[in-house]
């Protein structure tokens, strides 16, 4: 795997920070001498969030990256949604912690591939999750995330035929939420569909007073058994205002820090994978560190660097997206 160091210019090293630093004081300091304002997802590792100036899902993030006064953007997500911070923001610049940091889902959809397959469909409209790289959003007519998916869909006449990439798992459940028949990519996130049915039943059955809390991107398998389902936002205003007071947690653990931030009498539990090791955890997410953040913050890299012309084609999905979310 690369490290950050082999994105820079020739020549330039960046150095780790000295141990002995106070990452979260120096960090705060670099924000307010550069303008430099931190957004970071809710999958983040505890002491990112703990630093970021908000903390949202994919369409929050989306929305802050558009209002920001800021000078540069620091991204702790993965790359799709730095991308679209830059998208939004051609002068300004943004910083990834670590470029690496992809997504399973992104890939699942490549886009020469899904050229051919919308040439196959000529009368459909193409709708794609924000997880998706530039190429597929600029193939797309509009872009939802999990928090406006099902509005936007219903904003299409129900005779329009409709493909939906790349999640099929999220597709489906907007097909039966909607009651469309949306064409579906076979494509999927390796965090969420790594729950086993029979452990997070065994799980409720250990806890009969608790609910099962997921996000829409789980197989249907789980989803199935879910009192609530929903973006990262979501599911956090619904823990904050459930009665219960015990709550499995179908997602990836990073949100688990709000939840216990905002809930501390309520009980967390992570949904078990179907496997022994913390697969729950999106490692894409997980190769942002604090100090790849300081680093980047003090070196102004790694940077995320596009295309002018497909930066304009994919931007107009997403400013209708943002548009119809208001
Ligand atoms: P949201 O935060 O929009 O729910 O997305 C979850 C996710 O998988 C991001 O990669
Ligand atoms: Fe992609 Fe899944 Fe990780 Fe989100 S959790 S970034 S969808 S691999």
């Amino acid at each position: 795997m690369r490290s950050p160091i082999d994105f820079l210019p020739q020549g330039f090293l960046m150095k780790f920070p000295d141990p002995s630093l106070d990452l979260f004081a120096d960090i705060e300091q670099i924000k307010k001498e550069k303008n430099a304002i931190i957004l970071a997802h809710y999958y983040q590792e505890p002491d990112i969030q703990d630093v970021a100036d908000f903390i949202g899902d994919s369409l929050g993030l989306a929305q802050e990256a558009q209002r920001t006064q800021a000078d540069i953007i620091l991204f702790a997500g993965v790359h799709f949604m730095a991308e679209t911070a830059k998208m939004l923001n051609p002068t300004k610049k943004v910083l990834l912690p670590d470029l690496n940091a992809g997504c399973s889902l992104a890939d699942s959809c490549p886009p020469d591939i899904f050229q051919k397959f919308k040439e196959l469909h000529p009368e459909h409209k193409v709708i794609s999750y924000i997880n998706c790289s530039a190429e597929i959003k600029a193939l797309s007519d509009v872009i939802v995330t999990s928090s406006n998916a099902e509005k936007i869909v219903n904003s299409f006449p129900i005779t329009q035929q409709l493909i939906f990439a790349p999640d099929k798992n999220l597709g489906a459940w907007l097909n039966k939420k909607t009651g469309r028949d949306m064409l579906l990519w076979d494509g999927s996130c390796m965090v969420h569909e790594i729950f086993s049915e029979k452990k997070v039943l065994a799980e409720l059955y250990k806890h009969p007073e608790a609910c099962l809390i997921a996000h829409p991107e789980c197989e249907a398998a789980i989803l199935q058994h879910a009192h609530f389902i929903g973006s990262t936002t979501a599911l956090l205003n619904f823990v904050s205002k459930s009665d219960k007071k015990i709550f499995v947690v179908a997602t990836e653990t990073g949100i688990l820090h709000q939840m216990r931030i905002n809930e501390p009498n309520k009980v967390f539990i992570p949904a078990p994978a179907n496997n022994a090791c913390a697969c729950n955890d999106c490692p894409h997410m997980k190769l942002n560190t604090l100090e790849k953040v300081w680093m980047a913050l003090n070196y102004e890299q790694p940077e995320i660097q596009m295309d002018e012309s497909l930066r304009v084609k994919a931007l107009a999905p997403i400013l209708k997206m943002l548009e119809l979310s208001i």
